[in-house]
């Protein structure tokens, strides 16, 4: 859907619909939202009295108009409490007006007001940036391979705003908006794509387009630079399956920090989880199709920042690997060398995770980079100790772990912190090996933290456990419907702004 901004009175504009909204209990409209009832003779104020619609977030109405208004369909979106209304519900407001005009057959373009920069009080852009966001993240559909075409939603959105002086900082905050849900839903789409479509080499392919598109720098390394590394974990992943592996790497070093010690994103990009020779059971098993989301945020986050052209200077590495069962498979009792010469003995190839990451963090540390945050579909554990709600913030590092709350508070994209006590490293002591990769069951999330940890010398590091947000069964939130949530990316973006 194409957004832009347009100078102009809303009851006067040229739409399929006009969205307008609603403070919950407010008895007389003002604004746009009052304008436009007056046009309409009274028919939002008599929406209210009527006790049909009194504003409450996620709720719409939905008038017709006669020749009162050029256009034949009015939208009132709730805001909620304006004491709990924030940048957060307004993108909320945005996504639920969204999804509502997407559900009219006969709306093909909308206009709009923005929602809470008059009673809201919040900043121009910031609400322009919140409205685009809401909008497309909302009307988000993965790929269709149906042989004939559903219905999509509306092609056009205009906002449109009274005073002139406001459209640059309207137009500024869209576009950023625009940039950031481009690369959320580039995400979405890395991970809703089947795993015989999307496989390293193939994940690798978009990423290399997504970065000739957007400008970033690139390099991808495959199976043979990957030996030469001596990434001898990654490999074993990797060797029961047909497919290549791929080290994709990405940099954004806009001039002025060229010479900058970079933030360092790494993804894990399984991009489809088998177990291996430690096979999972097969029931849900298509699932794990999302094992490569967080090497999807990763890519989706360098996107994002390409487009904003962020000043600071950030390296993005996704380590793409499918881990299947094969006569040539690694097997559990391996004992594997990877790129920092730790050595590793493997007690489930269910564990690969941490095995790909370690090598990628290995290989991180050549760019002395000035932190390296890792994101994962690490561990069925964390969904049991923190459900849809969070993911796992595991961290080395005190400032980086504010500064990653502080990110997650600013996107909505929760973490929450876990503990990384010394003891949770004794569980994976191997008696042959420096390290095993799997302790035992009651310590599954915090000893995977602590496995990681080992192949992360030189840097402030910080690993996010993402395993339980990056799909959702249900349309419980409009700005994320089912499906792939691209979580991490606006996460990520926020970071890499405040660092
Ligand atoms: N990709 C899985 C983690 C996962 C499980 C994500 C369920 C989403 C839903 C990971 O590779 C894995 O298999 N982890 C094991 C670790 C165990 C073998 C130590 C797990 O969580 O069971
Ligand atoms: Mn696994
Ligand atoms: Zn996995």
């Amino acid at each position: 859907m194409e957004i832009s901004a347009q100078q102009g009175d809303i009851t006067q504009q040229q739409a399929d619909c006009v969205v307008v909204n609603l403070f919950e209990g407010m008895t007389a409209p003002k604004g746009g939202t009052g304008a436009l009832d007056q046009a309409l003779g009274g028919a939002i104020s008599r929406l209210i009295w009527s006790g049909d619609f009194s504003g409450e977030a996620g709720k719409t109405a939905l008038l017709y108009a006669g020749s009162e208004t050029p256009a034949p369909r009015v939208l009132v979106v709730g805001l909620g409490k304006p004491e709990a209304f924030d940048l957060h519900a307004a993108r909320q407001a945005s996504a639920v007006a969204a999804k509502a005009t997407a559900g009219l057959r006969g709306v093909k373009t909308y206009a709009t007001v923005l929602h809470g920069a008059g009673l809201g009080g919040l900043e121009t852009a910031a609400a322009a940036q919140a409205l685009a966001e809401g909008a497309l993240l909302a009307l988000y559909r993965p790929p269709q391979y149906k042989r004939e075409a559903s219905e999509i939603g509306p092609e056009s959105c205009v906002v449109v705003e009274f005073d002139a002086e406001k459209l640059p900082a309207i137009e500024a905050g869209l576009e950023a908006g625009k940039a950031i849900a481009a690369g959320v839903n580039s995400a979405r789409n890395y991970v809703s794509e089947p795993p015989n479509v999307l496989y390293p080499a193939e994940f690798a392919e978009r990423a290399i387009a997504m970065a000739e598109a957007t400008g970033l720098s690139w390099s991808v390394l495959g199976k043979r630079e990957m030996r030469e590394l001596g990434m001898g974990l990654a490999l074993a992943v990797s060797r029961g399956s047909a497919h290549k592996p791929r080290l994709v790497i990405l940099e954004h070093a806009p001039d002025a920090a060229a010479d900058q010690p970079p933030l360092v994103l790494v993804g894990k990009g399984i991009t489809f989880d088998t177990g291996g020779i430690s096979i999972k059971p097969s029931e849900n098993m298509w699932y794990m199709k999302d094992d490569m989301s967080g090497a999807a945020a990763v890519i989706g986050a360098m996107e994002a920042i390409a487009r904003l052209n962020l000043p600071r200077r950030v390296i993005g590495l996704a380590i793409c690997v499918e881990n299947m069962p094969d006569g040539k498979a690694y097997r559990p009792g391996d004992i594997l060398t990877g790129i920092t010469g730790k050595t590793t003995e493997i007690i489930s190839t269910d564990a690969e995770g941490r095995l790909v990451l370690a090598d990628a963090l290995g290989y991180a540390a050549r760019y002395e980079p000035a932190a390296v945050v890792d994101l994962a579909t690490l561990t069925g554990a964390i969904g049991v100790a923190l459900g849809r709600q969070a993911a796992g913030l595991f961290a080395n590092d005190e400032a980086l772990l504010n500064a990653l709350l502080v990110a997650a508070e600013r996107s909505g994209e929760r973490l929450w912190p876990m503990p990384m006590y010394a003891e949770y490293a004794d569980e994976i002591k191997s008696d042959m090996a420096e390290v095993k990769n799997s302790g035992g069951r009651t310590s599954g999330v915090s000893s995977s933290a602590k496995f990681i940890e080992h192949f992360t010398e030189g840097y402030p590091w910080a690993h996010l456990d993402i395993a339980s947000m990056v799909w959702t069964d249900a349309d419980a939130n409009p700005v994320n419907p089912k499906g792939a949530t691209g979580y991490g990316v606006r996460l990520l973006v926020e970071l890499a702004n405040a660092l």
